[in-house]
């Protein structure tokens, strides 16, 4: 069903909060591609992309200008994306892909040359923010965008669980790995899924430990 009225909060996208996704692109010759790729929302029809420099979908964006957000939960398209290509036939004439829930299709509006200093991987410079506008969505079935928080929330309160449980090496390696949790959901989290990691926070902290 194509969606008249464009507003990206009817696939659960929230504005500031970042979402996984697979961008479908296609080269000057035709040549389709799919790739998993974060989406920042930026506005009921506006998003934003931080792509690295050297990707295929990089390149045909520069080049075409218009690309696909996929939104699937589907492990084996985020897995075969990831390590190769998608065969062919996985593709729709218009870009999209048969096996997904729901797609907008995208223009890009500007490109910014950037990359946060404090990026874990990769340094200044090395990749491009692109501003893009939603020019259709298209909802197949009932769905809501990937997003990271969740799954670190229930991750952290799994360890923290088990947290009196252990000592030594497991407790420090149970604190680095609720750094980590934290230092992402903070970044990419729901406004509940942050929530959620400050009270644990707080509970960490109360039992003494520097987070
Ligand atoms: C869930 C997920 C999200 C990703 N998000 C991004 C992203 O926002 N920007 C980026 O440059 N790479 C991202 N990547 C890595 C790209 O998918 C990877 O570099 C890929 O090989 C690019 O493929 P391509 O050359 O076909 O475009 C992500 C990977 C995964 C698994």
């Amino acid at each position: 069903m194509i969606v008249m009225q464009i507003d990206l909060s009817l696939i659960g996208m929230e504005k500031g909060r970042q979402y996984e996704t697979i961008i479908t692109t296609e080269n000057g010759e035709g040549v389709k591609n799919a790739a998993p790729m974060g989406v920042i929302c930026s506005g009921s029809d506006m998003i934003l992309t931080r792509i690295f420099k050297g990707s295929h979908t990089l390149d045909n964006i520069i080049t075409q200008k218009e690309f696909v957000v996929n939104i699937t939960h589907s492990p084996e398209i985020f897995t075969s994306s990831l390590l190769g290509n998608l065969d062919d036939e996985c593709f729709n004439d218009d870009l999209s892909l048969k096996d997904c829930n729901a797609y907008f299709k995208c223009e890009a509006i500007s490109f910014t040359e950037a990359v946060k200093q404090s990026d874990p991987i990769k340094k200044k410079g090395e990749a491009i923010i692109i501003k893009s506008k939603v020019t259709e969505l298209n909802i197949k079935k009932d769905t809501a965008a990937f997003n990271r928080g969740f799954g670190y929330v229930i991750e952290s309160l799994t360890n923290f669980s088990r947290f009196d449980l252990v000592e030594g090496d497991l407790k420090d390696f149970y604190i680095k790995r609720f750094r980590e949790a934290y230092r992402v959901v903070k970044k990419v989290g729901t406004k509940q899924d942050i929530k959620a990691m400050n009270k644990i926070k707080k509970e960490l902290k109360a039992k003494g430990h520097d987070i």
